[in-house]
Formats: structure tokens, sequence, C-alpha cells
């Protein structure tokens, strides 16, 4: 399947192409949205060999990819969601990884944990996917808990094997991952179903 358009209560989230490159640079050149991945802003020329990493991600495997988000015609950041990759993230047939990244004037709105639940949806029902995980540093207290708002749990602490990009000062921190897990996501629709069916439940 290809990667679809997919829609939110608040955002549009579109296919990433290249008429988006704009956007990826306004997003990677606040220091504050990059501290915790590069630890510093990106420069144009960065972003645009990036642009084209993240653009051949829709065609290593159907339907996965990046998606840039929109809410009211407004560009808010993009979320990705792929099968794993690299030495942190052991090759699982049926599972992938997601991430998100936002322009900083929208975080603390839900959107990054709104567009979360829809690709989990859209991970498990569409793509027929048995694990969904993200990772990310463990001093990232606003992925955590954005992870954690979306219905994943935490799974492991691990120390990362990927080539450091940071240019933070002090030792590399550690990286975490949370998942969740087709099991749990269709026994909690069960549940959010039935108590929508019989209000008495709440
Ligand atoms: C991580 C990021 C996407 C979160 O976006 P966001 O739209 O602000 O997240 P949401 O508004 O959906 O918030 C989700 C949850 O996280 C909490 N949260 C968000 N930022 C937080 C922070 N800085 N500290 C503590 N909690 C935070 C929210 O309160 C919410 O919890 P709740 O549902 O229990 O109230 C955003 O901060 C960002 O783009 N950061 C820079 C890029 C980055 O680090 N990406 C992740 C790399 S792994």
């Amino acid at each position: 399947m290809t990667q679809p358009t997919i829609h939110t209560q608040r955002l549009t989230l579109v296919p990433l192409a290249n008429e988006h490159l704009e956007w990826e640079v306004e997003l990677d050149s606040d220091p504050e949205v990059m501290r915790y991945i590069s630890g510093q802003a990106r420069s144009r020329a960065e972003v645009e060999v990036a642009h084209l990493r993240r653009c051949a991600t829709s065609r290593e495997a159907p339907g996965f990819g990046f998606w840039t988000g929109f809410a009211e015609g407004n560009f808010v950041g993009w979320w990705i969601l792929r099968p794993p990759v690299g030495p942190d993230q052991p090759k699982v047939a049926g599972e992938a990884g997601l991430g998100y990244r936002l322009l900083s004037r929208h975080w603390r709105r839900g959107y990054a944990s709104e567009g979360v639940r829809e690709l989990i949806r859209y991970g498990f029902s569409d793509l027929g996917l048995n694990r969904i995980f993200g990772q990310t540093k463990e001093v990232n207290t606003a992925s955590r808990a954005t992870m954690v708002s979306s219905g994943l749990t935490f799974t492991r602490a691990f120390i990362s094997a990927e080539p450091d990009e940071s240019t933070m000062p002090g030792p590399r921190p550690g990286g975490v991952e949370y998942e969740i897990t087709r099991t749990v996501w269709q026994e909690r629709q069960g549940v959010l179903a039935s108590t929508r069916l019989d209000p008495g439940k709440r």
C-alpha cells in the first residue's frame, strides 16, 4: 500500500514531499527543537541532506515513512513510522518505530500525542503490525511523556550503539524505549467501545 494522508481531529498528516523542505529547514534551525537530537541547529545544507534521507524512507517499505502535519493549514511538525533501523532496533518482522518533531510554538497543545495515537491505529489496523515502539534519550522528558500519553509503556533502557551526532556537553545520555503491542491496543479499544456502550462503566 502507498503511504496515505491521515486525518485526526485537528491534524492532517500528509506524506512528506519536496514541497515541505522549507518547513523542515525552519524546524531543524531551532536549537531548542534540536536540543536532544544534535544539540544544535542544523544548517540548510544539512537539512537538505536529511530531507532526501527522510523521503527515501517511504520507498523502503510500503505504507511507512514521514508525514508532515498541518493544523488549520499551518505546519506543525512531522511524524514518522518505519520498520526497525540501525543498531538499536532489532529487525523483527511486524514491528515499527515511531518518532516526531514539532515547531516549538506548537508544543504542549496535544498535537504530538494526537498524531501518534492515529499512527498507532494506522499501524495496527491498516499495516497489521504486532508491536510499535519509540526510542528517545532518557533526558528527553517531553518525548517520554508524549509516548506515555499516547499509550506506550516503558520497556527498556539501553546504551545507544548509534554514532553520536550530539554536541551536548558531558557524557552521552542513555536511551529509553517505550512500546505498545497489538494485543494491548486491541484490548484498550474493546474497553473504550464497551465504556461508550455502557456509560455506567465510567
Ligand atoms: C517531544 C515533542 C514532539 C512533544 O510535542 P507536544 O506536542 O508538546 O506533545 P503533547 O502536547 O502531545 O504532549 C504529550 C504529553 O507530554 C507532556 N509533555 C510535553 N512536553 C513536556 C515537557 N517539556 N515536560 C513534561 N511533559 C511534557 C504533555 O503534558 C502531555 O502529557 P499529558 O497528555 O499527560 O498531559 C516536542 O517537545 C518536540 O518536538 N521536541 C523536540 C523534538 C524532539 O525531541 N523529538 C523527539 C525526539 S526522540
